[in-house]
């Protein structure tokens, strides 16, 4: 992690461009300037060539981020699951395969064409439909990472329903929040999930889902599938009331579902995401703005060509996994590539076997799993044939040049493209990355904005753009977008308010991105980080307040406070610090209960690396909680604490440096 504390811009050099590209640097910057000149008329156009409409659109863009009122292409009607999946068919490919699946298992493989896809999407839109789901209904998806996980989300676009895909890594706890947040009446499980060779008791944590808030009473249905399906077994899991045998209910129904007539803005998916404050929230795409940032990102920013087989080993539980696993590629008739297991399954050289047994040509995943699968040196990548791949992508957090370096040189060997892509769950798609071919790299830069995405680096006291360089000729301030893109989430399930609060009336005018930006002399972008109270672990997005509120439901907690801390493989790990109530004492055994107590509640992904008990924690006397001091406290960065005399007992400084020195 030493490349990273520098600043990333200091010591990066440039890589020219590698390929051909269809376009130049220059094409780019005249393409783009003309995208954010004239928004509507680009997206307009774009949407007609890239996506098929039932009733063609009038109008492009309407509404602005001042009245939160943003609409594309409304009036305009289609179904996101007819353009990712029938067109191919009509089109003559039924027979090209839509999808490869590797399981746990390198020996378990499945590939699934077009035509296969739209029948098995179809019965289970059918399925669902019986079970009594409605256009507009939440369904919420809680499966492993295998095919019927995709195929469920396509079903639910097809009828009308909205997927909210809660990550098979969620706890019982963090799946009740958000069936009871959504008001969701179904919910589609699976008996288990495979992973590392383990098995993943989904439905037993359901069950315990079931038991909490109000959950049994919304459900109407669970509808469970079966990790192996086999009709003569016996049921492979404790069965509860509403629950379906849902392979079952599939194999019974007709392979054909007529695809529901959708609005360009009705809902197509929500998906939960942690925010500074509060619970998750529950943000909603809708179906044309989204499909067509989907298709028209995946395609550029990853080159897609015809015959290629794009893997983007996230899982669909996250964003990554909705646009880039789902509905980018196979909007653009591709072939898609679904992984359900780890990195390191069963071996640190899954990855590239299998790019070299299945020929992917393009390899997208984390900055975690680059820097963990470069702890076990060069044999790997070098023992395999990657040179089929030719665009290598990075999501999820910056990506530290060492870990760039190790990507472009020995995964790619010098060959590829390394596409360091900028988004968020709220963008939808990649809003700031490189082009193959066209934009030269700099590792640890997302570089040029995408088109469409007009960025502005804000001063983030005055909300307005920061116009004076610094010495180095270089623009630091908050990252921020000034025009509506068709990607962008719409709004937070019931909870309009708090989108605009949280998203566009921070600085008004703008949509706020919550990150931290500098623009070196060539307007290349390097994101600092998080400039609010979430974290980034692992690439996983955790809020400081939900790990602090699991904390405090332990009974001998007073008080939590939580921060990130540099972490060599996650990024970041949690730290917390927790002050006990009158009476209570310091004890292995209580942090490990706390630490239960946060997988419990949030998941396993969420458990702090390092639990300190403190007398007391750094409050204002007003009793605020200075959160910046922990966070240099944490980082060693104990010289330029800043100001602590604002605080209620100034001492309380010294005591957590020696506690976090004499944990580490
Ligand atoms: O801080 C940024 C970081 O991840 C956040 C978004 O997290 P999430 O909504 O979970 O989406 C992750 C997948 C898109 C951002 O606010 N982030 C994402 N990609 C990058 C990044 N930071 C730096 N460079 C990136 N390429």
């Amino acid at each position: 992690m030493t490349e990273k504390s520098l600043a990333p811009h200091v010591i990066a050099k440039e890589i020219a461009p590698l390929g051909e590209g269809a376009m130049s640097l220059d094409d780019y910057k005249q393409l783009y300037a003309q995208s954010i000149a004239d928004p509507s008329s680009f997206w307009s156009a774009e949407a007609q060539k890239r996506l098929d409409w039932f009733t063609p659109f009038q109008q492009g863009l309407a509404g602005d981020f001042h009245a939160g009122d943003v609409t594309w292409f409304a009036g305009g009607k289609l179904n996101v699951c007819y353009n990712a999946v029938d067109r191919h068919v009509l089109a003559g490919k039924g027979d090209h395969v839509a999808m490869v699946f590797e399981g746990d298992e390198p020996t378990d493989v499945r590939k699934i064409t077009y035509l296969e896809l739209q029948r098995k999407v179809s019965q289970i839109a059918n399925a669902l439909k019986m079970s009594g789901v409605r256009k507009g209904d939440v369904v919420t998806v809680y499966l492993p990472m295998i095919p019927e996980l995709a195929m469920t989300m396509l079903a639910c676009a097809r009828i009308g329903a909205l997927h909210s895909v809660v990550f098979a890594g969620f706890s019982a706890e963090a799946l009740a929040q958000r069936i009871s947040a959504a008001a969701s009446k179904f919910l589609i499980t699976a008996d288990q999930g495979r992973r590392g060779g383990k098995s993943i008791p989904l439905k037993d944590i359901a069950n315990a889902a079931r038991e909490k808030l109000d959950c049994e009473e919304l459900l109407e249905q669970v509808l469970v599938f079966e990790r192996f399906y086999d009709p003569e077994s016996e049921l492979p899991y404790e069965q509860m009331p509403k629950d379906v045998r849902m392979d079952e209910l599939v194999a019974e129904q007709r392979p054909y579902c007529p695809p529901e007539i959708m609005d360009s803005e009705d809902g197509l998916f929500l998906l939960y995401t942690s925010g500074s404050t509060g619970k998750p929230k529950g943000l909603m795409h809708t179906s044309g703005g989204y499909a067509l940032y989907a298709a028209f990102t995946t395609q550029n920013t990853f080159d897609l060509r015809d015959g290629d087989l794009f893997a983007c080993v996230a899982d669909c539980g996250w964003i990554t996994g909705h646009t880039y696993v789902v509905y980018g590629p196979l909007l653009n008739g591709s072939t898609t590539f679904l992984f359900e297991s780890t990195p390191v399954y069963p071996d640190p050289g899954r990855y590239w076997d299998m790019v070299q047994r299945h020929k992917i040509t393009q390899f997208y995943t984390a900055p975690t799993a680059i820097r963990l699968l470069m702890r076990y040196g060069d044999e790997y990548p070098t023992k395999y044939d990657t040179s089929t791949v030719r665009v290598l992508g990075s999501v999820g957090e910056p990506i530290n040049p060492e870990a760039f370096r190790w990507y472009f040189e020995v995964v790619g060997k010098n060959k590829c493209t390394v596409v360091d892509t900028y988004w968020q769950t709220e963008t939808g798609g990649h809003v700031v990355t490189n082009f193959p071919g066209i934009t030269p790299m700099k590792p640890g830069s997302c570089t040029l904005p995408s088109y469409g995405i007009a960025t502005a680096v804000l001063d983030p006291l005055a909300g307005t753009p920061v116009t004076e360089p610094d010495e180095k000729g270089h623009y630091e301030g908050v990252l921020a977008i000034s025009k509506p893109w068709p990607g962008m989430a719409r709004t937070c399930i019931n909870a309009h308010q708090r989108y605009l609060k949280t998203y566009l009336h921070v600085y008004k005018g703008y949509y706020f991105t919550g990150d931290s930006v500098i623009l070196d002399q060539d307007g290349y972008h390097w994101i600092i980080g998080r400039v609010d109270d979430v974290l980034n672990v692992s690439g996983h997005r955790i809020g400081t307040a939900e790990v602090e509120s699991a904390l405090v439901a332990h009974g001998a907690v007073a008080q939590a406070a939580v921060v990130g801390q540099p972490h060599e493989i996650k990024g970041q790990s949690i730290a917390a610090f927790v002050m006990l109530v009158e009476g209570q004492s310091e004890s292995e055994a209580l942090v490990n209960e706390l630490k239960n107590l946060v997988r419990k509640d949030i998941g396993g992904f969420a458990s702090p690396d390092m639990i300190l008990v403190t007398p007391s924690l750094p409050m204002t006397r007003s009793g605020k909680i200075m959160r910046r001091i922990l966070r240099k406290i944490v980082c060693h960065e104990v010289d330029s604490l800043g100001d602590t005399s604002t605080l209620a007992d100034p001492s309380i400084v010294d005591v957590l440096i020696e506690k976090v020195a004499s944990f580490n």
